[in-house]
This record gives C-alpha cells, sequence and structure tokens, in this order.
C-alpha cells in the first residue's frame, strides 16, 4: 500500500519541524495512541489500539528516523506488533518548505501488513490506514493552529470547529427503532457515529468508512443506507432503524435466525450490515433469487464467512416471510 498527501500547515516551519520531533505531540495526534516515548534522538516506542475491519489489536513497536535534515525533512520507518492480529511495517518521507506564511508538508508512505491483517484485504486495509493518516493530519493541524498549545482532547474538539473558531453545530432529530430522539451535534457528525457515540447503538460498526465494507448499513426511510456516507444532520427528521430494531424487543427477526442457522457468520462483525442490506431487499418487493441477493450486497464485504452460507439465509428468510423467490419470479 502507498499513500502520497500534501497539507499545508497554518504555521511556521520551525513550529511544524518541532511537533514533528515532540513525542507529545505526535501522541496527541495518533488516533488510539496510548504511548509514545523517546528512547533516543530520533527512536521511539509507541504503542496504538487500532480497529481494521474485524480485528482490533494493541500494536506495539518502534519508530526511528533516518535521513534527518533538520527544518526541511526526514524518512521514518516504523514496525508494530499487534499479536495474533499480525503485525504492520511503514516508511514514510516527510519533505517540509514554506508557502505563503504556512508550511507545505508532502510527505510518501508505504505500508505493509501481514498475519491476519493481510487476510482481510488490501482495500479495506487500505482504507482504514488512509483514515488514520487524515485523522492524524486533522489533529496536527489544529494543534498548529492553535500555536502548539493545547491538548486536543475530547472537550477541546466539540468546543472547536475545524478552522479553530466556534463549531458549527446542527440539532438533530431522528425516530431511531421507532423513538424519537434529538441531540445537538457538529455539523460535520456522521449518521454512523451520531447512532454509536450519541445513542450508544453499536450494532451499527464501522469497517472502512469509506463506504467500501456496509457494515454501517442502516435503514434511513426504507432504504439502506451506508451510515458512514450521511450526515446527521441530513438524515434529521427522517426515520431510521439498526440492527437492534429490526426484531421485537426479544426475538429475533427471520434473517437473523436464517444467518444462525444457516452458519452465514464467523466473526460476526460484516453481519449486522449485511442483515440491513438484506432485509431492504425483502421489503422491497422484489423477487429474491441469486441475481437480486447478489446485487443488494454487493456493496457489503464479508472476510470470513464467504458468501455463498449468507445468500443461503437471505433465501430461507424470503421463504419464511413469504417473499417470492426463484428465477420465475424475476422475470
Ligand atoms: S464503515 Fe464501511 S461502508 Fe461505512
Ligand atoms: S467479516 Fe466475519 S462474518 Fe463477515
Amino acid at each position: 500500500m502507498e499513500f502520497t498527501g500534501t497539507q499545508l500547515i497554518p504555521a511556521r516551519r520551525a513550529a511544524v519541524w518541532s511537533a514533528l520531533n515532540d513525542p507529545a505531540a505526535l501522541q496527541q495526534c495518533i488516533q488510539g495512541c496510548e504511548r509514545f516515548e523517546a528512547d533516543g534522538p530520533g527512536q521511539w516506542t509507541a504503542v496504538v489500539v487500532a480497529a481494521i475491519g474485524p480485528v482490533k489489536a494493541r500494536f506495539t513497536g518502534s519508530v526511528s528516523l533516518h535521513d534527518i535534515e533538520p527544518l526541511a525533512g526526514y524518512r521514518l520507518e516504523g514496525q508494530g506488533q499487534g499479536g495474533a492480529a499480525g503485525f504492520g511495517k511503514l516508511q514514510a518521507q516527510v519533505r517540509l518548505r514554506d508557502e505563503a506564511g504556512n508550511t507545505r508538508l508532502d510527505y510518501t508512505a508505504k505500508a505493509q501488513v501481514g498475519g491476519k491483517l493481510a487476510q482481510i484485504g488490501s482495500r479495506l486495509v487500505s482504507g482504514v490506514a488512509q483514515k488514520m493518516v487524515d485523522q492524524f493530519f486533522t489533529a496536527f493541524n489544529e494543534l498548529l493552529a492553535g500555536g502548539g498549545t493545547h491538548l486536543a482532547g475530547p472537550a477541546v474538539q466539540e468546543a472547536e470547529g475545524s478552522e479553530g473558531g466556534e463549531a458549527t453545530l446542527a440539532r438533530v432529530q431522528l425516530t431511531v427503532n421507532g423513538r424519537p430522539v434529538e441531540r445537538q451535534v457538529e455539523a460535520r457528525t456522521l449518521l454512523v457515529e451520531f447512532l454509536r457515540k450519541n445513542l450508544g447503538l453499536t450494532g451499527t460498526h464501522v469497517g472502512c468508512d469509506t463506504t467500501q465494507c456496509g457494515a454501517c448499513t442502516v435503514n434511513l426511510d426504507g432504504v439502506p443506507v451506508k451510515s458512514c456516507t450521511v450526515l446527521a444532520a441530513q438524515a434529521s427528521g427522517g426515520s431510521v432503524t439498526t440492527i437492534e430494531g429490526l426484531a421485537p424487543a426479544g426475538g429475533l427477526h427471520p434473517l437473523q435466525q436464517a444467518f444462525n442457522r444457516c452458519h452465514a457468520l464467523q466473526c460476526g462483525f460484516c453481519t449486522p450490515g449485511m442483515i440491513m442490506a438484506a432485509d431492504g431487499l425483502l421489503r422491497s418487493g422484489c423477487p429474491v433469487n441469486d441475481a437480486s441477493i447478489e446485487q443488494a450486497l454487493e456493496g457489503n464485504l464479508c472476510r470470513c464467512t464467504g458468501y455463498v452460507h449468507i445468500i443461503d439465509a437471505v433465501k430461507e428468510a424470503a421463504r419464511t416471510l413469504g417473499v417470492p423467490t426463484g428465477q420465475e419470479a424475476a422475470s
């Protein structure tokens, strides 16, 4: 996996260089970083908790700097071991230059994963890695815009917007699983964040956050949507059903029963999204057959079960619910 990018950082080059060499600043900007300590000049030990698709692990490793050119750039090498999850390696080249009173940072990075992580699929892993890079630079830019003197803890993030001023807030009113809810949140809050963080409905999963895996699928006004692609404010006024609200309290929906009976899950990470997407098909009035199931689930990835049992489960649920099945029904 290779990444390249450019950031225009609202700070002088000396301040950016200083932050790029400051373990406390780096720890603050790396999401999930529990420890980032200097072992010597340009040598650090880091502990980062990261979730990549169905794999969540604590990675412990080292980071070292090479080819250091003060104020101009360096080459960074890092490696981390995540136990049973596998390992990750990173090489990055960072270059700095002045640009209209700001600092332009250009980077190229190569990442490599092994073990269980390598089985997840490169698209998913690279989507998560790109998101981590984006989150790092968002926090880094905010830190530098604030003069590098404030910590970007949750309270500060709540109070500040992306440009360092007042955050734009939005009042979100939704019916979620049949109940009215109302919250004031940052306007940029994604629907999936709203469901998980504001309402505690963690049955909706986040696998990629980049519209690729479908783990975040929910029903919005009768249609399955990837809730990482919709702002909570955009959905305001609508009705959302999540996996928690699919079946009556204490029971299982026929899709849930069929997934269980047909062995259509292993780790279960993709399952809420699969079921919500399949539910959309069963509700659509379309006939349920191999072709329509494949079409309905084409945006949902499963990395451990394979799709044969999942398709069997959707067909079984359709039969239970009396939805037409078979090729003849598709015409
Ligand atoms: S989290 Fe993967 S599509 Fe939304
Ligand atoms: S990703 Fe594990 S069951 Fe689908």
